[in-house]
């Protein structure tokens, strides 16, 4: 357990990675700080009322300011707003960009020692949106993505086997979008490569929707986007830091070299420990995935060419 984690932005994926961290006991202290009057202070109050009855002894406050989380030890960043009518791709990329900024800005003053996990979108570039504003090493500054899209990969793995989800190991590296890049070289059940236990036009069509996970549940859902795979995703990575698990996790990375690219936050393999990203871990790739690997960096790098920090 560590003294405090600050989940910033309280809405779908904010609160519900709240929840999940006070019942798993990962802090002490649980704060959630969002602009919306009200909300944060309310939802705050209703998951820490739910304290006696799922029996956890974290303190779930919720904020509109950073006073609450002065000193945090992990910080997640949710905050954003989501595409409207009328709206371009750079014009959400902008605004989130400034949300983000504004955000990290204020982390860097009230948390200088904290470690930021992005969960905003588009994710890897709010990363760097995120590390540029606030100063923050690339071991401090990771994004949310490769979990929740490999999580996707191997949930559907699962269901098509009808095996247990335990059994799925699997890694999506790249941009969190269609460019992603599941790793089918890397994909095992128990150690079985996937391709003795699957047909080639199967397993196409799998990585088809992994690809398109996210827009799958904004489908169904209409008014929002996915939050519980998601919440967990970025839960799982605040437990591997609380707990120096030194857990192989895909995070988005600011890459210096590795991969044979440098300067672009992209989904790549890391260790992950009470330090934060302690270690990119570089494998080898085939051909065809290290080609859908630069593709997808084009894709992270054309926005970040654009975007105003
Ligand atoms: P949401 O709309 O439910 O919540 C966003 C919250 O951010 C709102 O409560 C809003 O008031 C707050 N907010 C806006 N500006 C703020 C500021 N300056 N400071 C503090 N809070 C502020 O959205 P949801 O579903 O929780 O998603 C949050 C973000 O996460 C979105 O950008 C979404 O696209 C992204 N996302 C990323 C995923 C990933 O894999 N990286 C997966 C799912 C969502
Ligand atoms: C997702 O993949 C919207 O990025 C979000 O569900």
């Amino acid at each position: 357990m560590v003294n405090k984690i600050t989940v910033v932005g309280a809405g779908n994926v904010g609160a519900t990675a709240a929840q999940r961290i006070a019942e798993k006991e990962l802090a002490r202290t649980v704060v959630m700080v969002d602009v919306a009057e009200g909300i944060p202070q309310g939802k705050g109050l209703d998951q820490w009322e739910s304290a006696p009855i799922e029996m956890f002894d974290s303190r779930v406050i919720g904020s509109n300011g950073y006073d609450e989380s002065t000193g945090s030890d992990i910080v997640v960043i949710t905050a954003g707003i989501a595409r409207k009518p009328g709206m371009s791709r750079d014009d959400l990329l902008n605004t989130n960009a400034g949300i983000v900024k504004s955000v990290a800005e204020q982390v860097a003053k009230t948390s200088p020692n904290a470690i930021i996990i992005v969960v905003s979108n588009p994710l890897d570039v709010m990363c760097y949106a995120a590390m540029k504003a606030s100063g923050f090493p690339r071991e401090r500054v990771i994004g949310m993505a490769g979990v929740l899209d490999t999580a996707r990969y191997r949930s559907f793995l699962a269901m098509e086997l009808d095996v247990s989800v335990r059994d799925i190991q699997a890694m999506v590296l790249g941009g969190h979008g269609d460019t992603m890049v599941p790793l089918i070289s890397y994909t095992t059940v128990s150690g079985i490569p996937i391709t003795q236990l699957m047909a080639k036009d199967k397993l196409d069509a799998i990585v088809d929707r992994a690809r398109n996970g996210g827009a799958e549940i904004v489908k169904f859902l209409k008014t929002g986007s996915a939050y519980y795979a998601p919440s967990s995703g970025a839960v799982q990575m605040v437990e591997a830091i609380v707990n120096d698990q030194k857990r192989i996790l895909p995070c988005s990375a600011w890459l210096q070299g590795e991969y044979g690219m440098k300067d672009v936050y992209l989904g790549v393999p890391i260790k992950l420990g009470r330090k934060g990203m302690e270690q990119i871990i570089e494998v080898s790739l085939t051909a065809d995935e290290k080609a859908a690997l630069e593709k997808s960096a084009q894709a992270v790098r054309e926005p970040m060419a654009v975007v105003k920090i």
